[in-house]
């Protein structure tokens, strides 16, 4: 087992398996786009893969493929098989932006992926195409209703709320858990690598943050009931319509902290490990990787190095890698 210098057992780990992505969500990547990592210095299949099964004897249980977008690894149907087979890994799931899960569906259920998450910032295809900026909103929802019937449950959606862009869009997503089993999740913006203007008529950084307490307010007349939060649950709030098929959560990585639960570790598509979202730290492993070392040493001391928590408030935005190249 993996425990931190602060108590906290870590049991999670997400692997960015690629830092590419089909799309270049403002709050997420410069319009310009990013330098892709240089071929040399990604990770390969194999390499994610071992270190799978390293965490995994190491007590992690639980791994989310993410990205950029992991759909667009070429390898990730053997990805999600072999990593499906390891023993003690009970739960594996990805983040996607949907655009390929109406191809891909199938086959990684196939392959042994259980759930998805997946993005959707808005319900209308204009507004998806600005903040996606390449996107076609027709081919994600095809894609989550692909995922949904491949039995890629529970099926959750994730909304960045974008102040003067999607917040009063709030009530409305939130009322496609009342028919769909879905649920829904209001994510509040991180100002990770967000000082930039994002272009696209978005308002200016100081307009972009919502709280989840004023998208509570917004929410008022849905009369939303709390739900009993699951035993291994992340930094998600679940609550309720009455009598809905699905549910609406919130993430508040600002308002509330959460980190004094966090149970995560993430490792970056270069092959770095990172104990938090938010602080820059990281330990490299790819070299470690290439040389057959013992990995075990590195996720342990990336571990023992977690920290508390982060210190946004303070520094507001640190000047570190975008989400798609941490993995989010
Ligand atoms: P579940 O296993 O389904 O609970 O997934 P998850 O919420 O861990 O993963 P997902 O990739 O869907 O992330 C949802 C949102 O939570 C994204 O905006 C993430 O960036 C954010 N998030 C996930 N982990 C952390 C974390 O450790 N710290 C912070 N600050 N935000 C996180
Ligand atoms: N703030 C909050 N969430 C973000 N994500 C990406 N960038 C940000 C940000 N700046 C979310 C995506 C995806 C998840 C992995 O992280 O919407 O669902
Ligand atoms: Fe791609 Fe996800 Fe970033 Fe959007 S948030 S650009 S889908 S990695």
């Amino acid at each position: 087992m993996l425990i931190d210098h602060y108590g906290r057992a870590i049991t999670y780990l997400r692997m960015s398996i690629t830092d590419r992505c089909n799309l270049r969500c403002a709050y997420c990547q410069p319009a310009s786009g990013l330098d892709w990592i240089p071929d040399d210095q990604r990770l390969t299949k194999d390499d994610f893969i071992r270190l799978a099964r390293v965490a995994a004897a190491l007590g992690i249980t639980k791994i989310r493929l993410t990205g950029g977008e992991p759909l667009v690894n070429p390898d990730i149907l053997e990805i999600t098989a072999q990593i499906a087979a390891i023993p003690g890994i009970e739960d594996l799931s990805l983040t996607s932006n949907a655009i390929l899960l109406g191809k891909l569906a199938g086959p990684l259920a196939d392959a042994g992926l259980k759930r998805v998450n997946i993005s959707l910032d808005t319900l209308h295809p204009e507004k998806y195409r600005r903040v996606t900026r390449f996107g076609d909103f027709d081919q994600a929802w095809q894609g989550i209703l692909a995922a949904e019937k491949a039995g890629l449950l529970p099926l959750k959606l994730n909304t960045v709320v974008v102040g003067g862009f999607n917040d009063d869009e709030i009530p409305e997503l939130a009322r496609l858990s009342i028919d769909h089993p879905w649920h829904i999740r209001f994510i509040e913006l991180m100002p990770v690598a967000n000082s930039q203007d994002w272009g696209g008529g978005f308002p200016p950084v100081d307009q972009r943050y919502v709280s989840v307490q004023t998208m509570h307010e917004k929410l008022a007349d849905l009369s939303l009931v709390p739900e009993a939060t699951p035993p291994n649950a992340g930094p998600e709030r679940m609550f309720r319509i009455p009598g809905a098929a699905g549910t609406v959560g919130f993430i508040a990585p600002l308002g509330e902290h959460f980190c004094a639960r966090c149970n995560r570790l993430r490792l970056t598509a270069d092959g770095r490990l990172r104990s938090c979202l938010l602080v820059d730290k990281e330990i490299s492993v790819r070299d470690a990787l290439k040389s057959g070392a013992d990995l075990k040493l590195f996720i342990q001391k990336a571990v023992e190095e977690k920290p508390r928590g982060h210190k946004l408030e303070e520094h507001n935005c640190p000047d570190s890698r975008c989400m798609s190249q941490i993995g989010g």
